[in-house]
């Protein structure tokens, strides 16, 4: 009984830990892997390496901040550039030490040592009775796995501000579950700020950025099944590798890059998603791709039935032919979100005006063309091989051609 509670009770792991902890130097060759009672400490700076050199773990402090976070990073480019952050909302003051240990209860635990005694700070709230490590792949993924393999955490399925290559943004349609990219609250402090962007939960393939966790702030369009998204042709991602896949219940969004550049997507603090592209030392990271940038590429940005212009940093709103904004008042004051209404009802029901028929749900359109698209496609193999059984039948010469087509 006395051993049940000394496993389960952190202040009592400390003891224990004590005796048998094995903190990893930082002068050591670097590793990869942590095993049960193993831990990483903010005294002695030790981190763990990817085996191809590529990705760091340790401790890290954000821009003018000086709060210590557990992060990941490429070991040989700007530790400021992390591509994950493990304690977003629970930073360690710079008065504090801590250790990120794996418990021999196989929990992954982050223990900040203050004046007010040991606390865990963040920890992964798994367990297992086997043996786990926890292991930085070449990939930037942290996995804590049991000894058969079974993966119990990782932090690919809990991203943070930064898509990189081997994620997915996607959902599954069964749970609903979602990979959900959130930004940091400003460049000093990695704590959720107020976007976040995911695939649309409605089962569209557009990926959103929302504002306050769900008013939409940016949609890419549809994906159009090879290349790009509908809604911005101007930079064909599939170039670097960025693909949509279905898989059993899973539909996410997912990039192999074409070559050995390092390519990441940040969703910034003020909303923006830019990518970059790694061009070496002196060049530092290039951005190829933002979103959005125009005004007009913001979500409703005048409002329903409203005209949008992009005029140099401001969205010019106007209004359509036949419409008035719905609040005169509002709009003047440039609050365009009510948007704009018909001045005149449309006279639908009287026979020889002009109106516009009600479509059936947009969502289902697509299947309709699909399913009429599929249809002419059956039709036309039909047509093609018969022509082509009765070219044989009546010979290739324009008699027979002539004959094909008669017969058809
Ligand atoms: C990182 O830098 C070290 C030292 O310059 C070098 O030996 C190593 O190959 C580099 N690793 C990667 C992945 O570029
Ligand atoms: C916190 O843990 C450290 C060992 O990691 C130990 O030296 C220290 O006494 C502990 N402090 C308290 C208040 O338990
Ligand atoms: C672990 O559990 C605590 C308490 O339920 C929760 O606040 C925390 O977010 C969890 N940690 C992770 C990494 O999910
Ligand atoms: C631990 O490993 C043994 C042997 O590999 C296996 O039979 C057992 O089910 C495992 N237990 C857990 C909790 O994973
Ligand atoms: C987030 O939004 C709230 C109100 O919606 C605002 O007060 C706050 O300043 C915003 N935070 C940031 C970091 O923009
Ligand atoms: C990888 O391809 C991109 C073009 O998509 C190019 O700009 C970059 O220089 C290439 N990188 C390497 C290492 O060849
Ligand atoms: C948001 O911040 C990023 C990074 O600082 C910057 O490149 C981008 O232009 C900003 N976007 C807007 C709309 O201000
Ligand atoms: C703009 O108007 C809408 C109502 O149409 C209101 O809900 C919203 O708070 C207004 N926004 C601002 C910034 O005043």
């Amino acid at each position: 009984m006395f051993f049940f509670f000394f496993l389960n009770h952190s202040s009592f792991f400390f003891f224990f830990c004590l005796v048998s902890c094995l903190a990893i130097p930082s002068h050591a060759t670097p590793t990869d892997t942590l095993k049960p009672g193993q831990s990483l400490s903010t005294i002695d700076g030790a981190t763990l390496v990817s085996a191809n050199g590529l990705f760091e773990l340790g401790f890290f402090s954000p821009g003018k901040s000086s709060n210590q976070y557990v992060a990941i990073w490429y070991q040989n480019i700007s530790k400021q550039d992390t591509i994950w952050v493990a304690n977003r909302e629970s930073p360690i003051p710079a008065s504090s030490s801590a250790i990120l240990v794996l418990t021999d209860a196989g929990n992954l635990e982050l223990i900040s040592q203050g004046a007010t005694g040991n606390v865990t700070v963040w920890s992964t709230n798994t367990s297992s009775l086997n043996m786990t490590t926890l292991q930085l792949s070449n990939e930037g993924n942290l996995v804590l796995q049991s000894i058969q393999n079974s993966i119990l955490w990782q932090s690919f399925d809990h991203p943070g501000s930064t898509f990189i290559q081997g994620m997915h943004m996607g959902i599954n349609i069964k749970t609903g579950a979602r990979q959900l990219y959130t930004c940091w609250r400003s460049p000093d402090d990695p704590a959720p700020g107020n976007f976040s962007m995911g695939l649309d939960p409605s089962g569209s393939t557009q990926l959103f950025i929302w504002k306050d966790g769900t008013v939409p702030y940016w949609r890419s369009g549809e994906w159009n099944g090879a290349a790009n998204f509908l809604g911005i042709p101007w930079v064909p991602l599939y170039s670097k590798g960025f693909f949509f896949e279905t898989e059993g219940d899973q539909k996410y969004y997912t990039f192999t890059a074409c070559n050995d550049s390092l390519i990441r997507f940040v969703l910034h603090w003020n909303g923006t998603d830019s990518s970059f592209m790694y061009a070496g030392a002196s060049q530092g990271w290039e951005d190829f791709w933002n979103q959005p940038v125009k005004q007009c590429e913001i979500y409703g940005a005048c409002g329903p039935n409203g005209l949008c212009r992009n005029n140099g940093d401001l969205a010019s709103c106007s209004r359509l032919d036949g419409y008035q904004p719905k609040s005169n008042h509002a709009w003047k004051a440039g609050n365009r979100s009510a948007g704009c209404i018909r001045q005149a009802a449309l006279g639908c029901l009287n026979k020889g005006q002009s109106g516009y028929k009600k479509l059936q749900d947009s969502s289902n359109r697509r299947i309709a063309i699909i399913a009429g698209s599929v249809s002419a496609c059956i039709v036309l193999l039909l047509v093609v091989s018969i022509f082509i059984w009765r070219q044989f039948v009546f010979g290739s010469g324009p008699k027979g051609i002539c004959l094909s087509i008669l017969v058809l």
